[in-house]
């Protein structure tokens, strides 16, 4: 209740829409500029360079004063914005002031769970609630503008990324994307709460050949539309201020020059007005990528196919001159790149006031308060995902009597540090936001938890340095053998995920698995907590372990969250956002693919689309995570069973709470087209609705859908539904499905 309350609050505070228009001021500037300081504006630099360093000393304040730099990224000092902003607008020829970016991925300061966690809540107000919590603290830290969100479609768990997205599904993808752009812009920029966003990668990046970072990305114009671009286009909508390019070649070009993309689709197709920047030397890269030849033609290519600003390259700087005098690029091409810069450091009131976003007392009290870790708790609580409840052993149950012992077993049962599972961010960029104290352990959240209700708990840290041995199992076996349950928090390190982090290996690490195998032979009751920033594979655990929780990398609410969840105080409602293969070899596994001509119905059919030595179906689909109640669907009841080509149709169902406890259920509605112009996948995820119910109550939903939702990009590449048979489905996964049959007609 309290927060729902704090969700509603901050939500209701993120203010009126207002669309302003700086065309006569940014106009008006532009024309006093120089061409070095038009580059300049089109310039970002690191600010980790002088992080800790005694700015006044840098070199850098000599480039600001100078007019070469519009923008800084990755500073965390606040102190030193300050002099530089000082530097900005006071000591050079405009006093254009700086645009501060940073990557604000799970929490600025207060640590929430990774986004790929956040997608399994299937909670859009939630999400937003996060990152307005997260726009707040950066905002009042002197961030302008966040690297945020990461729209990226996912459907190889190898790809270390992944854990910054919202998974496989464009849907949910492009719901959780505008819900992302809300909270971090409110409603209004120019308040000193609110940031911009930057959508990213685009596009394409999540498609990377074999999972392997910046890898090599081709795809047909129809998978683009359909799968990569929606939640591209849902954050566009939504009115993110930004966009960045992606790393990888599409189709054979560098996603940094790519006209079609960019300026075709983006700009062209979307009507999209914003700035569009780089990723970290993607210009420079596209030398690499031996699609420029120098950094001349590299900034001619990239500039004249939409982008804007140049992060952390230098490429603009040093070629982007002689490209114009050349007459590779043009002066108008030039002046819109830097109009765009400019209207964003307008709308974000910059021009009215360049330290709006660096005041002491804000940076004081506006970050970390104790109510956003209420929310961090529960949105915590509500990611975390139950694959598996053999006979209802969780939650556990107050003790009546002898007070009974739990065994909290593994690698993270009391671990907090950012090496192990509370992942934050890539590279070290983020680690410096990342304070370990702030952790609640596992151990540290159950333990009053448990021991509140007749329990002791005991710790076994096991192999937490990484190096197992006999002994380790033995001493594990030996803690746990007075034990009444096991509780075994394994999985992976947080610092095994994100950027450059790809693995060619999804299995549960080795010496994790022995432990589980160790541990079952005392035939005691077991709950696997699994740490993960992407779908794992743990065949064994699954046929072996009664109940295993999915708790993703949860932040720093992480052992509250967990004894939230174990101890039933709150019901787990998390859905998985990306389907959990059974074994690495079926990667890309996913739930929205193509029935084949030869689809495999049953393991070991030959002459089917199939596996001599593995099904084809995942460990866990799309869609799955169980509650401590049950829910009960109704069939699906139409009026009409026809729908006209232009017009709507509705299914409606009831669900039932028909366990005994209260319970929030994720209600999900998938189409299949059954005969169009181009083959369509044997399901497509349409909408969702969360909803709350008490048990024994019932709540009748209605799905409404229409000529859009039926739309697809057929052979001439028009987007566009035709008559013809569907099915309709409604459940609580992507295999738990109510099913009808409809008809669309002329
Ligand atoms: C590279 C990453 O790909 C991008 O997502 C991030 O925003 C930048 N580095 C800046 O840190």
């Amino acid at each position: 209740m309290r927060y729902l309350l704090l969700f509603s609050i901050l939500i209701f505070t993120s203010i009126q829409a207002t669309a302003q228009n700086y065309e006569p001021q940014v106009n008006a500037l532009l024309a006093k500029m120089t061409l070095d300081e038009k580059i300049g504006q089109l310039n970002q630099i690191p600010g980790d360079i002088v992080t800790g360093t005694d700015v006044k000393k840098d070199n850098i304040l000599n480039q600001i004063k100078t007019g070469q730099i519009g923008s800084i990224l990755s500073h965390t000092n606040f102190e030193n914005k300050f002099i530089m902003q000082e530097a900005a607008v006071k000591e050079t020829r405009l006093g254009i002031p700086l645009i501060f970016g940073f990557d604000v991925i799970h929490g600025y300061k207060t640590i929430f769970p990774i986004p790929l966690a956040q997608a399994a809540s299937w909670d859009m107000a939630a999400i937003e609630a996060a990152e307005r919590v997260a726009a707040i603290e950066a905002a009042a830290d002197g961030q302008h503008w966040t690297f945020s969100p990461m729209v990226d479609i996912a459907r190889d768990p190898r790809w270390g990324r992944c854990m910054e997205g919202s998974g496989e599904d464009p849907y949910l993808g492009s719901r959780i994307a505008e819900a992302r752009v809300r909270g971090f812009q409110g409603r209004d920029l120019t308040q000193n709460n609110t940031i911009a966003a930057c959508t990213k990668h685009f596009a394409g990046y999540g498609f990377a050949e074999a999972g392997r970072d910046y890898n090599t990305v081709d795809m047909s114009e129809q998978r683009l539309r359909e799968l990569v671009l929606p939640p591209f286009q849902a954050a566009a909508k939504a009115g993110s201020a930004t966009f960045m390019n992606a790393f990888n070649i599409i189709n054979g070009t560098p996603a940094s020059m790519h006209k079609h993309l960019i300026t075709d689709i983006l700009r062209g197709e979307w009507d999209w007005k914003g700035m569009v920047v780089s990723d970290w030397n993607s210009f420079g890269e596209t030398i690499t990528h031996g699609a420029a030849a120098d950094d001349v033609d590299a900034s001619a290519k990239c500039i004249n196919a939409g982008s804007d600003m140049d992060m952390a390259g230098g490429t603009f700087q040093r070629g982007l001159k002689k490209a114009i005098e050349e007459g590779r690029v043009s002066m108008v091409q030039v002046d819109e790149a830097v109009r765009r810069v400019l209207r964003l450091k307008y709308s974000l009131g910059l021009f009215d006031d360049p330290f709006r976003y660096l005041n002491r007392d804000r940076n004081k009290a506006e970050i970390m308060k104790p109510e956003y870790r209420v929310l961090a708790r529960s949105v915590a609580a509500k990611s975390m995902v139950l694959l598996k409840n053999n006979n209802n052993l969780l939650p556990l149950k107050p003790v009546t009597g002898a007070r009974k012992k739990v065994a909290l077993v593994g690698p993270y049962a009391d671990s907090r540090g950012n090496k192990d599972y509370m992942s934050f961010w890539t590279l070290g960029i983020g680690f410096r936001q990342y304070d370990s104290t702030q952790v609640v352990t596992p151990a540290q959240g159950l333990r009053p938890a448990l021991e509140a209700m007749g329990y002791d708990v005991i710790t076994v840290p096991f192999c937490a340095t990484g190096d197992c041995g006999e002994k380790d199992y033995a001493d594990a076996m030996q803690a746990t053998a007075s034990a009444d349950i096991i509780i075994a928090c394994v999985g992976e390190r947080g610092y095994d995920c994100g950027e450059s982090r790809s693995v060619a290996d999804i299995d549960l690490p080795r010496n994790q698995e022995s432990l589980l195998k160790v541990l079952s032979r005392s035939g005691k009751p077991m709950v696997m907590v699994l740490f993960n920033s992407r779908p794992l594979t743990f065949q064994w655990a699954s046929d072996n372990v009664p109940a295993i929780l999915v708790a993703w990398q949860p932040g720093y609410e992480t052992g509250n969250a967990l004894a939230d969840v174990i101890t039933g105080k709150v019901n787990p409602s998390g859905k998985l956002p990306m389907t959990f293969p059974r074994h690495l070899g079926q990667v890309p596994l996913y739930y929205n693919h193509f029935n084949t001509g030869r689809p495999q119905t049953q393991f070991g059919t030959l002459w089917t689309s199939g596996y001599l030595d593995q099904p084809v179906t995942p460990a866990y689909p799309f869609g799955h995570g169980l509650s401590y109640t049950t829910y009960t669907y109704s069939d699906i009841r139409m009026e009409q069973k026809t729908m006209p080509l232009n017009g709507t149709i509705s299914a409606n169902i009831t669900v039932t709470n028909s366990g005994s406890m209260a319970g929030d259920e994720v209600v999900q509605c998938y189409i299949r087209d059954m005969s169009a112009d181009v083959a369509r996948p044997i399901l497509e995820l349409k909408k969702f609705e969360r909803i709350h119910l008490e048990p024994g109550q019932s709540k009748p939903l209605q799905f409404q859908l229409t000529a859009a939702d039926l739309s697809y990009w057929n052979q001439d590449l028009k987007f566009k539904a035709d008559p013809g048979k569907f099915k309709l489905f409604i459940g609580g996964s992507s295999v738990a499905l109510k099913e009808v049959e409809f008809e669309v007609v002329k």
